[in-house]
């Protein structure tokens, strides 16, 4: 297993549109395996192959308080939405220490593949919703600041480069 470099936003490697998996090997396999390892590492609960710069349609999640409970999405599709939605606190990543509000369905249905290359539909509610609508954006080389104003999404641009600059000094 290997912990795998997570791109940092604004990296424009970030907005590539991920391909679908053509099929479920070893190779895929072994994918999910670092990409579960380096989301347990960073202490997040999803992470899409985009964030680590491989523009496949994989996702790994897990909301789950013990840590034990992950989630595997290969070719993700929405096949169903709730009617409503509502604002959410959302953190990434791809954008360390940046938290803000972005409106997403209550509820999905997702038809996705799982690690062993079954099809499945999963509905989710809540926390998994959230982060399956955060994490398929990815996938779409969408970033959830981009959700936000203008000016808000500049200054965690400039927030960021300057991070960026003083880690590389
Ligand atoms: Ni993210």
């Amino acid at each position: 297993m290997a912990l795998l470099p997570i791109l940092c936003y604004p990296d424009p490697k970030l907005h590539k549109v991920a391909k679908p998996v053509a099929v479920v090997d070893e190779r895929v396999q072994t994918l999910v395996r670092d990409m579960l390892e380096t989301m347990y590492e960073a202490k997040g609960i999803g992470l899409a192959a985009t964030q680590i710069d491989v523009h496949e349609r994989v996702i790994v999640i897990d909301v789950s308080e013990e840590r034990d409970q992950p989630l595997v999405l290969i070719n993700p599709e929405i096949v169903w939405t709730s009617p409503t939605k509502h604002l959410n606190e959302e953190g990434c990543l791809s954008v360390p220490g940046i938290y803000d509000g972005v409106e997403r369905f209550d509820a999905v249905h997702v038809q996705a593949l799982d690690g062993q290359g079954q099809s499945r539909t999963i509905e989710a509610e809540e926390l998994l919703a959230v982060c399956i609508q955060h994490e398929m954006d990815h996938l779409m080389g969408k970033v959830f600041v981009e959700y936000l104003s203008p000016l808000k999404r500049n200054r965690i641009k400039t927030k960021m480069l300057k991070a960026l600059r003083e880690e590389s000094r």
